[in-house]
């Protein structure tokens, strides 16, 4: 089902024989992968350093209520009288029986649930006030920073964390930040020990949320120290904006240059702009100027490239501009204060109202998803390559787009969308022109204005209060014209439901339509030089490998026969947006299932049941609905499985998802008739139950050109595990995700297994997750074993830094029959170079 070349295989540095064990979506997802290797590492050049500050934690659970289980925090009224006083971050405090962690770390993910119907949207974790002893988590780091470090700025930096992060060092206070996606930073400088230890400590208090989704708890992204000379580059203010007219990019390059001194500072700013292969393509210099001691100053200077590779989601060319800051006066002792790397990419957006979107003057539908960042396994906190992992499989789907909803992404999760090529509507999540509102947008924009990827700014999801309100109207225009003024290239969104008729979405560049597919025509025609984009659509509900919907067991058929009162079939909302060229196309709710919102059903259900793929990243049957009409290849899906004993002579219904021209339905060789296809649409036959081979035949031209089967199988005999990858990098952060079947004695996959599977890892590696894919399943997600659910279950494991091989075992000891032979297979860690980290 998949046309990867040889090439592709090649260029992936996978041998075309273990490649040809990985089920197709993995493979293709692995090829795609292979392409765009190793996330970058920080844009950090010297003299600055960026050190991921990600190892060697200590974690306590602390208590949101009872100080006596919360080191005594909050007993009594002092904690903040003076200055210096906080015991725990100094020498004096000891972590010695505190458990060993590195970072990112989401403990609500390793929590049991609890039947609450108040937590059902957190997916029934206890966390909240009436949870007080889960709420809370401490985090703690001991690190040194040399003497040589007196006179730089150093700064701690939060990627995002969840929630109300206390931030204490050395004994004193740095500061606090609420929500839990925008990043936040504090500078240590005038607090550190230098030539010394020092003490970090960071109280995180999940007992209030952001949203209405599992969000999980602590600090579930990465951590920087970032290290600059007093006169240095400000956070997030270069910018590299290209303009494309005929084959010539114009980049306007603008920074900003702060001096935390106390002597004024002569500075040039010097640009250099490279191709994806490292060759210098422009070079340009901004004029010297003085920036007084404590103040700062805008350097800026245009330069430009003739026939740009220009970025799109087929071609996701990447430039990157380096930006230094050097010195102009003499008694300095190094020419160059400070220098940054930023990724940038060329390409020309336009929305039309009546045409739609364009890139780079190509019309492009928007074949997008939703998606929330929580991952099988790991809950919040995902390793980076498990971001690229799920964005691959997206774009295996034929997806161009996705929507971070409803917050501020992860920064590998828009790296990874500018490296594979994913186009991206990126969501701040609180709509507010209060400052906190204000604070996390500007931060969203500047801190991602460079990515080509993201080609819409959304102010917010369905405030159904305030759209109605006038305050709606003049909160979401405050917010659009500060998004202009940081980023005059892009156009702003918002995701609207309900409030339709108001004036609300006239504020608006971009009309987002949530749902209600009935308003959109009337909406268009009454506003009709506003582009449009559906912000979010479908809401379909399947259970992966589920044929029929059991309300008993809360499984709903993966047929695409189900929605909820307010959404559409998958087949509803595409086959409308793909005939009318006026909608620049939509973002399906959501990609992936995510914890939390059990929909259909509640408990014991504990994760939505709206993805096209399940937790795992599992393809449901829709997956090839979209693959087929979103994607560029041949596709030919069939199904149910064949496995139906006891139902002999009973019509199964038998559905084919297909861009081809035809197809003909076959079991055990008799035709049970071929049937035209129609755009958008999928086939359907009755075929009365008897084991054997389903087969379908897909034509085009007159040629058969792709074939599939669905066999009867027998009972498991084997159990298989097939890793993505043989070889990862032995960093301490890069993963192998593990696919575990179990197959008959003739080695096919059972599809209705449902097996459990204990798992050893030895080795250099550790086991950081497990799934099924199962949105009923509360079997720990931390445990080395879990049960398949229709024939699947994930593995993940991570690394350590010594390279080595690690030994993934799977066996069925201990647990209930069947008793099936022991399996493992062996993972190469491999040597590479370290992201530079505190020690
Ligand atoms: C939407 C909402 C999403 C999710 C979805 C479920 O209205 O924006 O966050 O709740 O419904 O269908």
């Amino acid at each position: 089902m998949t046309s990867l070349t040889r090439r592709d295989l090649l260029r992936t540095g996978l041998a075309l024989s273990a490649s040809t064990l990985l089920p197709g979506t993995v493979r293709h997802a692995q090829a795609l992968l292979g392409r765009y290797p190793a996330l970058e590492p920080a844009g950090a050049l010297p003299p600055r350093e960026r050190l991921l500050f990600d190892f060697g934690w200590k974690f306590f659970q602390g208590h949101g209520s009872d100080p006596a289980r919360d080191l005594g925090f909050g007993k009594g009224q002092g904690d903040f009288a003076k200055s210096g006083e906080f015991w725990f971050s100094t020498q004096k405090f000891d972590d010695s029986k505190w458990r060993d962690l590195n970072l990112p770390h989401d403990w609500a993910v390793e929590l049991p649930f609890v039947r609450d119907e108040e937590q059902n949207s957190h997916g029934y974790k206890p966390l909240g006030r009436r949870y007080p002893e889960t709420s809370v988590g401490w985090y703690r780091r001991t690190f040194d920073i040399p003497k040589e470090d007196s006179g730089r700025r150093i700064v701690v930096e939060f990627d995002g964390a969840f929630r109300s992060a206390l931030i204490f060092l050395n004994g004193y206070f740095m500061g606090r930040n609420d929500n839990g996606y925008a990043p936040f930073r504090f500078d240590l400088t005038d607090f550190l020990n230098y030539g010394g230890k020092n003490y970090l400590m960071v109280r995180m208090d999940a007992s209030f949320g952001d949203g209405w989704f599992y969000e999980g708890a602590g600090i579930y992204r990465h951590v920087w120290l970032t290290k600059t000379s007093a006169v240095h580059l400000g956070q997030w203010e270069t910018y590299v904006r290209p303009t494309l007219k005929g084959n010539t990019a114009t980049l306007s390059l603008s920074t900003v240059v702060r001096n935390e001194s106390t002597q004024a500072a002569n500075c040039s700013v010097l640009w250099e702009v490279l191709d994806a292969s490292g060759k210098s393509v422009a070079k340009v210099v901004s004029a010297a100027q003085m920036v007084d001691a404590d103040g700062s100053a805008s350097f800026t200077a245009t330069t430009s490239l003739i026939d740009p590779a220009l970025w799109s989601p087929e071609t996701p060319n990447l430039y990157s501009a380096v930006v230094s800051v050097e010195s102009h006066s003499p008694r300095v002792a190094l020419p160059r204060y400070d220098a940054e790397r930023i990724t940038f990419g060329v390409r020309d957006l336009k929305w039309d109202a009546d045409k739609g979107f364009f890139l780079s003057g190509k019309p492009v539908k928007i074949k997008g998803t939703c998606n929330h960042q929580d991952h099988a396994g790991v809950g919040a906190a995902l390793p980076d390559r498990l971001q690229a992992f799920r964005l691959a499989v997206l774009k295996d789907m034929g997806g161009n787009a996705v929507r971070t909803s409803h917050n501020m992404p992860t920064p590998e999760w828009v790296e990874a969308c500018d490296r594979m090529g994913m186009m991206m509507m990126c969501e701040t999540r609180l709509m507010s022109a209060n400052p906190e509102g204000m604070a996390q947008l500007e931060t969203m924009i500047k801190r991602y204005r460079n990515s080509p990827s993201i080609i819409l700014w959304s102010m917010g999801n369905e405030e159904w209060t305030m759209m109605f309100q006038p305050q709606g109207v003049r909160v979401v225009d405050d917010m659009i014209k500060r998004t202009h003024e940081l980023d005059p290239t892009r156009m702003c969104t918002a995701a609207v439901n309900t409030a339709f008729d108001t004036h609300f979405p006239e504020q608006l560049d971009v009309m987002g339509f949530n749902y209600n597919l009935k308003v959109h025509d009337a909406w268009h025609m009454n506003h009709p030089k506003t582009p449009s984009v559906g912000s979010e659509t479908a809401s379909t509900v399947s259970t992966r490998g589920i044929y029929s919907t059991d309300k008993l067991r809360n499984w709903v058929s993966a047929y695409d026969l189900n929605h909820t009162s307010w959404s559409q079939l998958a087949e509803e909302w595409w086959k409308f947006y793909a005939t009318r060229e006026w909608l620049s196309g939509g973002f399906a709710w959501t990609g992936f299932d995510y914890r939390g919102e059990p929909t259909p059903y509640g408990w014991p259900s504990i994760n939505s049941q709206f993805g096209i793929v399940d937790m795992c990243g599992f393809p449901k049957d829709n997956f090839y609905y979209y693959k087929a009409w979103w994607g560029s290849e041949p596709m030919l899906h069939l199904f149910p499985h064949w496995n139906w004993e006891q139902r002999e002579d009973e019509p199964i219904s038998v559905w084919v998802h297909s861009n081809l021209d035809s197809v003909e339905v076959f079991l055990n060789g008799k035709s049970h008739g071929s049937q035209k296809v129609q755009p958008y649409t999928h086939l359907e036959w009755k075929v009365p139950y008897e084991a054997g081979v389903l087969e379908a035949r897909g034509t085009k031209d007159g040629k058969i050109v792709l074939t599939e089967k669905r066999e009867t199988t027998g009972d498991p005999e084997t159990i298989r595990l097939t890793p993505d990858r043989t070889e990862i990098n032995a960093d301490g952060e890069d993963v192998c995700v593990l696919r575990v079947e179990v197959l008959d004695k003739e080695g096919r996959p059972v599809p209705t297994a449902d097996v459990p599977i204990l798992f050893k890892v030895t080795g250099e590696g550790e086991l950081i997750g497990v799934g099924n894919g199962d949105p009923n399943c509360q079997e720990s997600d931390k445990e080395p074993k879990r049960s398949l659910f229709n024939g699947l279950a994930q593995v993940i494991v991570q690394g350590n830094r010594t390279p080595g091989t690690i030994t993934v075992e799977a066996h069925t000891e201990d647990w209930p029959p069947p008793k099936l032979p022991p399996t493992q297979v062996t993972i190469t860690t491999k040597k590479v170079g370290l992201r530079p980290s505190v020690g």
